[in-house]
C-alpha cells in the first residue's frame, strides 16, 4: 500500500463498521501518526469520562495524587468537605505546575512565586500584588475539572457541557452492581511504560486469542463470551467458578465477594470502558489496566489491585496476596512485550488492514467507537 496522505478521508474506514466477521481492523496511521493521534486527544480524551483512580486513595482532607492525562497535568484532591476534586495542575499567575507525585496539603503553594491556594482550589495568598489595578483574587482559583464518581471508581471529564458519568457508563453500573465496588479498596498500584499506541494496549486487555500465545506459559489458553451491553463501554465474560486472579496452578486463596451474582457470579468480567481503561472483575477482586496516552507510539499503563475491605482485614492477606501479585508481576510484562512488539510491526508502510477473528469482538467495538469519534459516523460500504 503506498504512504496515504488523506488520512481522515472517510473511504479508508468503510470497512471497519462491517460486522465481525466482515470487518477490517483500524488503518496502520490509527497507531502511529502524530495527526491523528491529536485528534484523538482533542475529540475522545478531551470529551470522555477518563478513570484516574480510586476515591480511597485519597482518603483524608488534603491528600492528593497528580498525574498527566494525554497531555493535562491534573490534581486530584480531597477538600475539607470530604468530596474529592480535580483541577489543573498550573498556576493561574505564570502557569508554573505545583504538586508533584502524591501526599498531604494544608494548601497548595505555588514554588515559583509562592501564590497559594486552598484545598478547595480558591487563590487565597498572592505575594506583592497589593498594586496591580483591578486584581480580584476571587477571579483566579485553579481551574476546575469535572469529576465524577461510580462505586468509588473516579472519573474526570475536561468538558464542561458532557453528560453525566451515570450516563456515560449506561447499564455497566447495573450489570456490576453485586460486585459492591463500593467496599473495596487499592492495596497496589504499579505504572509502566509503554512502547506502543493507548489502543493497542486497551485491545489486548479484552481480547482472549492472544492468551495461548503470549501467556502460554503461565495463563494458558482462555475462552470468553461477548457481553451485550449499553453505553461507552464493551466486555467479555470468561466462564469459570474460580478467581483467574491467581495461576491456574493456585487454588482460590480467598473468598468470593458476598453476595455475588448472575454473570459475575460464574466467571471474570474483561470490561473496557472507553476510552482506555480495562476493568477485570473476578470472583473475589478487582484490577484495572488504566492507559494514559503520551504519544502516538507511547502510553503510561497504571495496573490497580483491589480487595473488598474483609478480605483486606484477613490476618494473612499480606501473605496470600503475593499470590495474587505474582500472576500480574508475571502476566503483565507479557503483554507489555508483545504490545511494543505490534507496535513495531506497524511502522510497515507496506501494512495492509488486518482482519479481524470472532474472537476479537472488543476490539472491533473499540475500533468503532474511535473511528465514530475521529472520523465521524458512516454508513459500511
Ligand atoms: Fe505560580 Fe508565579 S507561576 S506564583
Amino acid at each position: 500500500m503506498p504512504i496515504v496522505h488523506d488520512i481522515f478521508n472517510p473511504a479508508h474506514y468503510r470497512k471497519i463498521g462491517l460486522p465481525l466477521n466482515e470487518c477490517e481492523a483500524l488503518p496502520r496511521w490509527a497507531f502511529t501518526s502524530e495527526e491523528f493521534y491529536r485528534r484523538e486527544v482533542e475529540h475522545i480524551f478531551l470529551k470522555s469520562w477518563n478513570f484516574v483512580g480510586r476515591a480511597d486513595e485519597i482518603p483524608n482532607p488534603g491528600d492528593y495524587v497528580t498525574m498527566t492525562l494525554a497531555g493535562e497535568p491534573i490534581i486530584l484532591i480531597r477538600d475539607r468537605a470530604g468530596t474529592p476534586r480535580a483541577f489543573a495542575n498550573t498556576c493561574q499567575h505564570r502557569g508554573a505546575r505545583m504538586l508533584e507525585g502524591k501526599g498531604n496539603v494544608r494548601a497548595i503553594k505555588c514554588p515559583y512565586h509562592a501564590w497559594v491556594y486552598g484545598i478547595d482550589g480558591a487563590l487565597t495568598g498572592t505575594p506583592d500584588m497589593e498594586q496591580c489595578v483591578g486584581f480580584k483574587r476571587e477571579e483566579y482559583g485553579l481551574a476546575k475539572i469535572k469529576l465524577e464518581i461510580w462505586a468509588g471508581f473516579m472519573f474526570v471529564n475536561f468538558d464542561p457541557n458532557s453528560v453525566s458519568l451515570m450516563a456515560y457508563l449506561g447499564d455497566l453500573p447495573r450489570q456490576f452492581e453485586s460486585y459492591a465496588y463500593d467496599d473495596v479498596v487499592v492495596t497496589r498500584r504499579v505504572e509502566f511504560d509503554l512502547d506502543c499506541n493507548w489502543k493497542i494496549y486497551a485491545e489486548n486487555s479484552t481480547e482472549v486469542y492472544h492468551t495461548p500465545t503470549v501467556h502460554g506459559a503461565s495463563l494458558g489458553k482462555q475462552l470468553a463470551d461477548y457481553v451485550p451491553s449499553k453505553g461507552n463501554w464493551s466486555a467479555i465474560h470468561m466462564p469459570g467458578e474460580e478467581t483467574c486472579a491467581v495461576l491456574p496452578s493456585d487454588a482460590s486463596p480467598f473468598p468470593q465477594i458476598a453476595g455475588l451474582k448472575g454473570r459475575p457470579r460464574h466467571g471474570t468480567h474483561f470490561a473496557l470502558v472507553f476510552p482506555s481503561t480495562t476493568l477485570c472483575c473476578t470472583h473475589d477482586c478487582m484490577w484495572w489496566l488504566a492507559v494514559y496516552p503520551v504519544s502516538a507510539s507511547k502510553s503510561l499503563l497504571s495496573v490497580g489491585s483491589c480487595f473488598p475491605r474483609s478480605t483486606v482485614a484477613r490476618p494473612d492477606f499480606e501473605e496470600v496476596v503475593k499470590k495474587y501479585y505474582h500472576r500480574w508481576d508475571l502476566a503483565t510484562p507479557e503483554d507489555n512485550w508483545v504490545t511494543s512488539v505490534q507496535q513495531a510491526g506497524l511502522a510497515s508502510t507496506l501494512r495492509i488492514a488486518g482482519r479481524m477473528s470472532w474472537n476479537e469482538p472488543v476490539v472491533h467495538d473499540l475500533a468503532m467507537w474511535v473511528k465514530d469519534r475521529v472520523i465521524g459516523n458512516l454508513a459500511p460500504a
